[in-house]
């Protein structure tokens, strides 16, 4: 007996910043955190999961290569505490009179996860990644459990992970309890609530590694006296209000936070000693023509947010999208050797029409001259994404698996 299931699961981006844990082991954090599911279209995990009685350990295959399970905590986290609820229904039928419960929690399991986005465009595929483990081996499992609680497993893997078990708007609470069974995602809203919302991802090269967000924030939570007034009194007070913005569809508000939130969690990293600096000089100059974007006539427009390195995220609606990618791919030029892939136009936003020259004149005026151009390819590539759902079963032929349990 054995069996094989297909999960996908999308990336998340926060405008309101998860940073800091009180308890490392857990993964619970210092404060709540709201982000947005980008669709999975554009941006996916995809991870195979099976058992079969003739598997002798835990293998995990992360795009192509084995990863040693043995020695990563939060993968081990992550299959222990699905195995321990999978175990827990096995009992509860067999006590209900069902003497045929397949005992699967007995058996090893294989697993393989690929991402349809290059690592190099250096977003972060752990949230993804961890949600799209845990959902297709609460899948394979076939555990009665909710999404909420699929999320706090998820969360142990990273914590960014469990807001990535829906789509939409998501919350992630952080709860109060020590065992950190309150501390999980909920959605806010459907995707469909607000589909006027769409994201642009500029992917600024940069090849330097990043402090990671994990020993980032650890320095962070030591050493930063501006981020206990973030964590008592700004988050809070912001958590409601971009709740409120997202309900009432209030771009202007959703906008304003989600910069300052951005703004302050930057300003949490430059508080930390030693300081951690994640922006670079494209990044600086990204907010400087966005803040002069938005000083027009028509006021805010688009709103910036960068996590744990210099790559800018931009959410805005949909109405917009054309003029930003307009003037960006102005002041930072696509490489000439290729176009196409800086800037592959997937929503057909310039239906053939050519994007690649645009004219400094035909401009919003308060954009104009306001920073230098730059040299190609100091960014990447543009990423242009609607909102989207949560993770989703696939049909078998989408498998990552052999029947032997090996990666394709
Ligand atoms: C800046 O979820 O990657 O992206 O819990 O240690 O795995 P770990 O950290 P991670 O941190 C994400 C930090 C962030 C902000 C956010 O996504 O809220």
């Amino acid at each position: 007996m054995s069996k094989t299931i297909t999960c996908s699961a999308p990336v998340n981006i926060a405008v309101i910043k998860y940073w800091g844990k009180r308890d490392e082991e857990l993964i619970l954090p210092t404060n709540s955190s709201l982000s947005c599911t980008l669709s999975q279209d554009q941006l996916q995990t995809r991870t195979s999961v099976s058992f079969s009685p003739t598997y002798t350990k835990d293998r995990l295959w992360l795009n192509g290569k084995e990863e040693d399970v043995s020695k990563s905590a939060r993968l081990r986290n992550c299959l222990s505490e699905t195995r321990r609820l999978r175990s827990e229904y096995e009992a509860s039928l067999e006590k209900k009179g069902n003497s045929s419960v397949a005992k699967l929690s007995q058996y090893f399991v294989h697993a393989a996860s690929i991402n349809n986005f290059p690592t190099a465009a250096g977003l972060a595929s752990s949230a993804s990644g961890y949600a799209c483990f845990v959902f297709a081996l609460c899948k394979l499992y076939e555990l009665p459990i909710s999404v909420s609680d699929m999320s706090r497993i998820a969360r142990t893997g990273s914590g960014s992970a469990c807001r990535s078990l829906f789509g939409g708007f998501v919350a992630w609470e952080m709860g109060q309890l020590k065992d950190g069974s309150d501390s999980q995602a909920v959605q806010i809203a459907p995707e469909t609530h607000w589909p006027e919302i769409e994201a642009i991802i500029l992917v600024v090269s940069d090849a330097k590694k990043a402090t990671s967000s994990t020993s980032g924030m650890q320095t962070t939570v030591q050493t930063s006296e501006l981020l206990q007034h973030r964590i008592s009194e700004v988050v809070p007070r912001r958590m409601k209000e971009i709740i409120h913005a997202i309900e009432q569809k209030d771009f202007k508000a959703f906008a304003e936070i989600t910069m300052k939130d951005s703004n302050q969690f930057h300003a949490v990293c430059l508080d930390t000693y030693p300081p951690i600096c994640y922006l670079n000089d494209v990044s600086k100059k990204v907010i400087e023509l966005l803040t002069a974007y938005n000083s027009g006539p028509d006021g805010i427009k688009a709103a910036y947010t960068f996590d744990a390195g210099p790559n800018a995220v931009i959410y805005a609606p949909k109405a917009n999208i054309k003029e930003l990618i307009q003037f960006i791919s102005f002041y930072f030029p696509s490489p000439r050797s290729n176009p196409t892939a800086y800037f592959p136009d997937p929503l057909k936003i310039f239906q053939g029409e050519s994007w690649a020259s645009p004219k400094e004149s035909d401009f919003p005026s308060q954009v104009r001259g306001i920073i230098p151009v730059f040299p190609e390819g100091s960014i990447n590539r543009i990423i242009h994404t609607p909102l989207g759902d949560g993770p989703r079963v696939l049909d078998e032929g989408s498998s990552l698996l052999t029947a032997e349990g090996l990666p394709k």
